[in-house]
């Protein structure tokens, strides 16, 4: 079996490592985070991601899976996969000073016919110029690219179903970078021409999803805007049933904004990577501005219910169930419920209780937020219940629990909740009011 060494041990580095250990590699996964690093060996996972502590545990066990801070570990490994962030700088131009680092420590320790394999999000041409350089001035390594596309919330059950993408220096990087896929993960490899074309392919995805929630979030507010009963779900649905050409059209739900860290950020990098080179490329700055609009879109909503209900918004409670930037993921890197509780006390509301259940209670200091453990506790007497992730937990409150435990006459604002027709159907009728994202 391969034995890999995984650089980065964030969200992507500990599921890969965890994933291929479970699938007999022996992995070192290795990050310059001592705190982490020992929280990983003491079988605590840091990183709030469905199946993936029980995975950690499991997988400790068994020997294969081993953590350390030492770069030197790299030195027994067949594959070494870089995962360690790229940040947006200041600039909006991609940071990739910790690709340079993790590429600076490993480089002493690589051997001739090693495959150094880079998963972390880089601009085209970083592979080449900044990676595959430095490590082959060392020894005469295997380079390749190979995007990493899935998404949090279900990345486990993602890094064993979808297709993976290589585009490698050589065409002998890219045979060993399909062979280590198909042989680990057993899904299918596709096999791009160069790294170059595989680091354009994560883009070029990122960048699509983004615009595509762009065009859900535009069509969202013609919906709120006409005088008419419409449901921009029963919109898209309807629309997303034309076949063009191979494929239907697929319009992306709408909701109360996209956080993480990647939508936020690569479609930033396709732009400034456009701007360095020439092209005025107005797309990324588009779906940019629509999506991170959304937060504060959503506030006004929520304000302007009360207002056209005489309520006095200091005086109004709220409840919000989420903090994530996902359903059923505890991340909170750039969730859009920041900005949102950022526009909500901008508006004037007065208190706003928020619960999640996935997020760590430290994850959100410093926000002004106080994370309330009880979800009946957040809704008991709440004049608006603002739903902003659907975690499991949320989807299955039905509307009478909610009618309940909330005021009467309560406002069910539903950021991405997506209650369907019938379940709001039960919420009037229980008395309450309900506002969805262009429905
Ligand atoms: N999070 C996602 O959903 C997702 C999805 C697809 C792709 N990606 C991409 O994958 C990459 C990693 O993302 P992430 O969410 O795991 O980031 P992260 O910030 O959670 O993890 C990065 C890890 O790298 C470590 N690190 C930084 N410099 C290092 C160095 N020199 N040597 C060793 N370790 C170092 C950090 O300590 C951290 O633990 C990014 O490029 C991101 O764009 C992320």
């Amino acid at each position: 079996m391969w034995k890999v060494a995984v650089v980065g041990t964030g969200f992507i580095g500990s599921t890969i490592a965890f994933v291929l250990a479970s699938k007999g590699c022996c992995v070192d996964a290795i990050d310059i985070n001592e705190r982490r690093i020992a929280a990983f060996e003491r079988g605590d996972c840091p990183i709030k991601e469905p199946g993936l502590a029980e995975l950690l545990r499991e997988q400790k066990a068994t020997g294969r899976l081993r953590f350390s801070s030492d770069f030197s570990r790299v030195a027994t490994a067949d594959v070494i996969l870089v995962t360690v962030g790229t940040p947006l700088a200041e600039d909006f131009s991609p940071d990739i000073s910790h690709i340079r680092s993790a590429t600076d420590a490993i480089a002493p320790h690589v051997h001739d016919g090693q495959l150094v394999m880079v998963k972390s999000t880089v601009p085209p041409g970083i592979t080449r110029t900044v990676v595959a350089e430095r490590l082959r001035r060392f020894a005469d390594v295997h380079v390749a690219f190979s995007p990493e596309r899935l998404a949090e919330g279900s990345a486990i059950r993602e890094l064993q179903s979808l297709p993976i993408v290589v585009g490698g220096l050589d065409p002998q990087s890219s045979a060993v970078a399909e062979a280590f896929w198909q042989q680990t993960l057993g899904v299918d490899v596709i096999v791009v021409s160069s790294p170059e074309a595989a680091e354009m392919v994560k883009l070029a995805d990122n960048l699509w999803i983004d615009l595509n929630i762009a065009l859900a979030h535009d069509l969202a507010k013609l919906c709120d805007a006409l005088p008419y009963d419409l449901d921009v779900l029963e919109v898209i649905a309807g629309a997303n049933s034309l076949k063009k050409g191979q494929h239907y059209v697929n319009i992306l739900t709408p909701s109360n904004g996209v956080g993480g860290y990647c939508l936020t950020k690569d479609p930033w990098f396709v732009h400034s990577l456009g701007a360095r080179h020439g092209a005025d490329l107005l797309t990324p700055k588009t779906s940019r501005t629509i999506n991170a609009g959304m937060p504060a879109y959503c506030a006004l909503q929520i304000a302007q219910w009360a207002r056209r209900h005489d309520r006095v918004l200091a005086n109004l409670q709220l409840a919000v169930l989420g903090l994530a930037f996902k359903t059923n993921s505890g991340d909170v890197r750039l969730t859009p419920v920041k900005p949102l509780l950022d526009a909500l006390r901008s508006e004037g509301f007065g208190t706003v209780r928020v619960h999640d259940p996935m997020v760590l209670k430290e994850d959100a200091d410093g926000w002004g937020v106080e994370l309330n453990p009880s979800i009946d506790d957040t809704l008991r007497n709440a004049d608006g219940v603002i739903f902003l992730v659907a975690h499991d937990e949320f989807r299955s409150l039905s509307p009478a629990h909610i009618a309940k435990l909330a005021a009467p006459g309560a406002l069910v604002f539903d950021g991405r909740r997506y209650f369907d027709r019938s379940e709001i159907a039960e919420l009037q009728n229980l008395g309450l009011a309900y506002k969805g994202v262009g429905r």
